[in-house]
């Protein structure tokens, strides 16, 4: 399996947007037959953050992305590279719309469908383009609003304590162009698969063109259709096998050993699972940064609000080595290493 590895492309400036609404695991319980206790114990969530009304996906990722071209001292980028599984609309995408909130000079918009590994494949996608030369500066956006895409009674409690909104970004830029203020990041090289024998374990069913003769019916939306649904039991043991699978490949690769990492900044889906992936990389918990505590599952928003955080905490250091893995709907799942350069 072929893994692209870097020499010329660099990461900074990652930014978050949080909506406001702060949901306690005991507000789910008024809706729900759920608990704060079954709730930590089982994910590791204390809280998630929820959209109210009328902020959309693409307004997240426009606000997160106005903070990551302030951080960098820019107000222009060569393409705009975004991640979401919760397009505002289902088409176009919020690529188009991010680049008409930020005014950004008609530069493409990619928009990217690849659930909790969505961010690394903008990331992989916008490295490539930047070590080949197409472009020097790319604006990479992961933004999700699950909260109004969940079905918030007891028949969808398994999903629903597990989602949070939310967006964050970052600038993916040409090494010899960067005059960024850091932390800045060498992007060292990326992984990723697929492998779409597991498309039913975890997907949204409707709307879509794959029903005849329409995409969704009142009948659909009562049986709550319109919900996503997933084999929490499978998803869990593919996303540790896979992501542990794919950190040593790419390790491998870059001729890393797991202890030359300072920080992993995986995927948030469950603090098992993540706890069982450093356990199997051989780290310490100290050495995985989570943030699904307080946001839950942000899908495509989760790694970039990781880094932005892990840059305000955690100190880092020229030739730290930051690893982030994720696995998701799909299946896909991949990973990245970072370098810190200054
Ligand atoms: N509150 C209370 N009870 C709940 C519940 C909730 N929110 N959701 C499910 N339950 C119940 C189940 O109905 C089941 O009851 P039963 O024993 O009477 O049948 C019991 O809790 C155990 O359910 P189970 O599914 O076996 O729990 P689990 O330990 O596998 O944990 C998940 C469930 C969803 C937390 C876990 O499977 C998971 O995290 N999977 C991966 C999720 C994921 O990564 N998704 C996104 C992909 S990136």
């Amino acid at each position: 399996m072929r893994a692209p590895l870097f020499s010329k492309v660099v990461v900074h400036s990652f930014a978050r947007e949080i909506p406001l609404r702060k949901v306690p695991n005991d507000d789910l319980a008024k809706l729900m037959d759920t608990n704060d206790d079954w709730i930590r114990k089982r994910t590791g969530i204390q809280t998630r953050y929820w959209v109210d009304e009328p902020t959309t996906t693409s307004n997240l990722g426009s606000a997160s992305a106005k903070k990551t071209l302030a951080l960098a001292g820019c107000d222009q980028v060569d393409a705009i590279i975004a991640a979401t599984l919760s397009p505002d609309f289902n088409f176009p995408g919020i690529g188009v719309q991010i680049q008409n909130d930020l005014n950004l000079d008609c530069i493409p918009a990619y928009d990217i469908r690849n659930q909790c590994s969505g961010f690394l494949y903008a990331l992989e996608m916008a490295g490539a383009l930047i070590e080949t030369g197409v472009y020097q500066r790319i604006l990479v956006v992961g933004a999700e609003v699950h909260s109004t895409g969940l079905d918030r009674t007891t028949r969808g409690r398994d999903i629903a304590v597990l989602f949070g909104d939310g967006a964050g970004s970052c600038i993916v830029e040409r090494k010899d162009c960067c005059h960024a203020p850091g932390p800045v990041f060498s992007l060292l090289g990326t992984e990723l698969h697929s492998d779409g024998a597991f498309v039913d374990q975890l997907w949204c069913e409707h709307p879509g063109s794959a029903h005849f003769p329409i995409r969704v019916s009142v009948d659909l939306v009562e049986q709550g259709k319109i919900f996503p649904t997933m084999n929490g039991k499978l998803v869990f043991e593919h996303a540790v096998r896979r992501m542990v699978e794919v950190s040593m490949s790419l390790l491998g690769k870059l001729n890393r050993q797991p202890r030359d990492l300072r920080l992993i900044i995986p995927h948030q889906a469950n603090l098992r699972i993540n706890s069982l992936v450093a356990k199997q990389l051989g780290l310490d918990e100290e050495q995985v940064f989570n943030t699904i505590q307080k946001y839950g599952n942000t899908t495509a928003a989760t790694i970039p609000i990781g880094f932005s955080h892990a840059v305000e905490e955690c100190d880092l250091k020229p030739g730290d080595q930051i690893l982030s893995a994720a696995f998701g709907s799909g299946f896909t799942w991949g990973a990245a290493v970072f370098e810190v350069v200054d």
